[in-house]
């Protein structure tokens, strides 16, 4: 198996969805949509917080086409990065309402045609998709924003975006049940080319930082440990930060400057709840001083801030992983290596890091020679968000 992923391209997405779709029932589809995966460079668990995140968009996608037809049901076929291939239907919302049930993979589309602003008739889809699954890149906010942005083309009904954005947030913790943030829908949303996103996950307003640099990569290394955030580990961090934030008497840890933390340990709180909030307040200065310094091309320095976020995450947060420090452990003493950290939910999944152009292959031969498990590298290469691709294929 190749160390190497690359994207597919929506173009040959869109092909494999349509050839899937005229194959399993027998006509073209009419309309079709894309959402990409996503990598978060920093700001991590402080989007519950009504934090700062720093989050692009990748050139992986899933792909959703499809038609209504004549009957109340919604029938899905689905085919993973992995080439598997699922199926599932559930009454359209116009005979019951929906609730969530297995399998449960369909969850991700149930909650979003639940949550889908009007109601959807019965239709047949393809789902198609290169993000890979369980490594903290997104694939289930590229599954919900792609199968809104269908519907939004099928039912010729527009949405606002950030609005589209909290729906399908809604529709993940209502449907799947995990409590996540808003960065994921919001990025996967909202993303331009050749930009990261800084969201304030608090007004959720958005500026765009451009990040284009002819002697910079930002490699991202997927440590091949699937993660799981329905577990109980990413609500508890959830739990713990939203106490630290009731004990200061605060709306949320966005609200509290750096010096209440000394309150906080005053109060001689749970030493668990005060680590969280120590990460949660620092990260998201650590994130707005890295907006910053992208914006002056300082990427020595957003290095240096990758490594902090990563030993905050690790030692304070603790939702690293042995796999996840081992390689940034490696990547710390690889030559041309500017910073690194863990990204996403944690528990698994990636690390990314900022590598100077004419040591990346080096450094990808250090970790193939180092590291204990199976690496997998693809560069990010930071691409747009959501977009319906055709209103009409047959005509
Ligand atoms: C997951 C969640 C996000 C965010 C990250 C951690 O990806 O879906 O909302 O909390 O974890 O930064």
């Amino acid at each position: 198996m190749s160390n190497e992923l690359t994207a597919k391209g929506e173009d040959c997405l869109l092909q494999e969805a349509t050839d899937k779709f005229v194959l399993k029932f027998g006509r073209q589809p009419r309309a079709a949509a894309s959402a990409p995966g996503r990598v978060n460079l920093i700001g991590e668990h402080v989007d519950y917080c009504e934090g700062f995140v720093l989050p692009v968009a990748l050139p992986f996608k899933t792909v959703v086409v499809g038609d209504f037809h004549n009957t109340d049901e919604c029938n899905i076929v689905s085919v993973l990065a992995d080439g598997q291939e699922l199926s599932s239907s559930f009454p359209a919302p116009t005979i019951a309402e929906l609730k969530p049930g297995p399998p449960s993979w369909i969850n991700y589309v149930k909650g979003v045609v639940a949550h889908f602003p009007r109601t959807v008739q019965g239709f047949n889809a393809v789902v198609v998709s290169d993000v890979p699954m369980g490594s903290g890149v997104s694939s289930s906010a590229s599954l919900e924003v792609a199968v809104f942005t269908f519907l939004e083309a099928l039912t010729k009904h527009e949405i606002d975006l950030v609005d589209k954005a909290l729906l399908c947030q809604k529709a993940e913790h209502e449907f799947p049940g995990v409590p996540c943030g808003v960065m994921d829908q919001y990025v996967v949303t909202l993303a331009q080319r050749h930009h990261a996103l800084l969201i304030d996950c608090r007004s959720l307003e958005a500026v765009q930082i451009p990040m284009v640099s002819e002697d910079i990569v930002v490699l991202v290394v997927n440590s091949s440990v699937k993660h799981q955030l329905a577990g109980s580990e990413y609500p508890q961090r959830r739990a713990q930060c939203h106490a630290a934030a009731a004990l200061l008497a605060l709306p949320s840890l966005r609200h509290a400057a750096p010096h209440l933390l000394k309150d906080l340990e005053a109060m001689k709180c749970d030493e668990l709840v005060l680590k969280r909030a120590t990460h949660v307040v620092n990260e998201i200065s650590r994130t707005e001083e890295t907006a910053n310094a992208l914006r002056n091309k300082d990427f020595k320095r957003v290095g240096e801030l990758f490594y902090q976020s990563h030993d905050s995450l690790s030692k304070l947060m603790e939702v690293s992983c042995p796999e996840l420090d081992e390689l940034v452990d490696i990547l710390r003493s690889s030559a041309g290596v500017l910073g690194a950290r863990m990204t996403g939910g944690g528990f698994g999944g990636c690390v990314v890091a900022l590598v100077n152009k004419e040591n990346l292959s080096g450094v990808k031969k250090k970790i193939l020679s180092e590291y204990n498990g199976n690496p997998v590298f693809f560069e990010c290469q930071p691409s747009d968000g959501a977009r319906v691709i055709s209103y009409n294929l047959q005509e």
